[in-house]
């Protein structure tokens, strides 16, 4: 059964099946409503519900909190209709950003490396173009009927091809029961796209720091494919502002890429590699990035940041880059916990 749901402000109408979550129907009908985790427990979708019976779904009581339900308000990405119902959901998409709807994808594994210890570059060659934000994520669909989320590797202007950053976890059924097992280059896979609200604004002209820890590196390599692309179109005015990555890992041989990324820090000067090593002695230097962080930018204002990893590293950047004057209209952070 189906329910009409009014988005307000907006006033738009849309249908939402009875198993479908307010927010899959929203973002399947081009109305954008913020969203992260997409499972109940980040709160990002918070939305108020002015009319109609809804299911709440499994959301996490701290992302919403019994006080705030009794006030009307729901997780869109687990909450689904029981009747035809009203929200009232922050609508409002930033000037100069397009964001796309989201849709199903069929591919085939184009591409499937070990790039580091327990680490997996999947590359799915798309049976048609999808149109996404740098720094925006995947639901790859398991065998079973489940499903992932993958940040993109590849740039928005790769259509053809998702690319994405897989860390195995001990007894992950999607990981070590089936990246690391079994899935082999020329198999079909679906997945659906795009999702998150952590995402580029190549419209905001100022030096980049991107910085990330393990394979939350992904998003930030989609932007900075995304700056290189900018800096080589020959219409355009180019890219004139510094990109500093770091990327932090426990052990040196973590550090996928790393010679592709020394490479174009060697081509362009405005870009520069920074690798962090937090738990052995390597080549180079010794830490995790909030640390290195500190010491090398002692005042990072002027800076945007965009911040991808577990939700320590996320939370100790945050705070070493407040530390140095950088404020949280200038940094985009987005949490991530390894898909198992
Ligand atoms: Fe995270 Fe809904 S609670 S997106």
């Amino acid at each position: 059964e189906t329910h009409t749901i009014t988005v307000e402000p907006l006033g738009t109408e849309l249908q939402c099946r009875e198993d479908q979550s307010i927010l899959d129907a929203c973002l399947r009908n081009g109305v954008w409503l913020p969203h992260a985790c997409t499972h109940g427990t980040c709160g990002t979708c918070k939305a108020e519900v002015l009319e109609g019976a809804i299911d709440y779904g499994d959301a996490s009581p701290y992302a919403l909190l019994e006080s705030e339900r009794a006030e009307g308000a729901a997780l869109m990405c687990v909450a689904t209709p029981r009747e035809d119902v009203v929200i009232e959901g922050d609508v409002e998409i930033e000037e100069g950003i397009t964001m796309y709807p989201v849709r199903d994808f069929s591919g085939t594994v184009e591409v499937l490396d070990e790039i580091a210890p327990d680490v997996r570059r999947l590359i799915v060659k798309l049976d048609e173009p999808m149109d996404f934000n740098a720094g925006q994520y995947v639901q790859l669909n398991l065998p079973d009927g489940d499903n992932r989320p993958y940040s993109i590797a590849s740039a928005p202007h790769e259509r053809d091809r998702v690319e994405l950053h897989i860390k195995r976890t001990e007894n992950g059924v999607a990981t070590a029961g089936w990246v690391f097992d079994g899935l082999a280059v020329g198999d079909a896979v679906t997945l659906s796209g795009p999702y998150g609200k952590f995402y580029f604004r190549p419209g905001r002209e100022k030096p980049l720091l991107l910085l990330g820890s393990g394979t939350g590196l992904a998003p930030l390599v989609s932007i900075l494919k995304t700056v290189m692309a900018i800096e080589d179109d020959e219409d355009g005015d180019g890219w004139e502002h510094e990109v500093v990555m770091y990327h932090g890992v426990a052990l040196e041989n973590g550090l996928y890429d790393r010679q592709w990324f020394q490479d174009i820090a060697d081509e362009r000067d405005w870009f520069t590699y920074r690798p962090a090593v937090s738990r052995e002695e390597c080549d180079g230097r010794q830490g995790r990035v909030p640390a290195l962080l500190a010491e090398d930018f002692p005042r990072a204002g002027g800076n945007v940041a965009y911040i991808c990893g577990n939700p320590a590293m996320v939370e100790d950047t945050m705070r070493a880059l407040m530390k140095a004057r950088l404020f949280p209209r200038d940094i985009y952070r987005e949490d991530f916990f390894d898909a198992a």
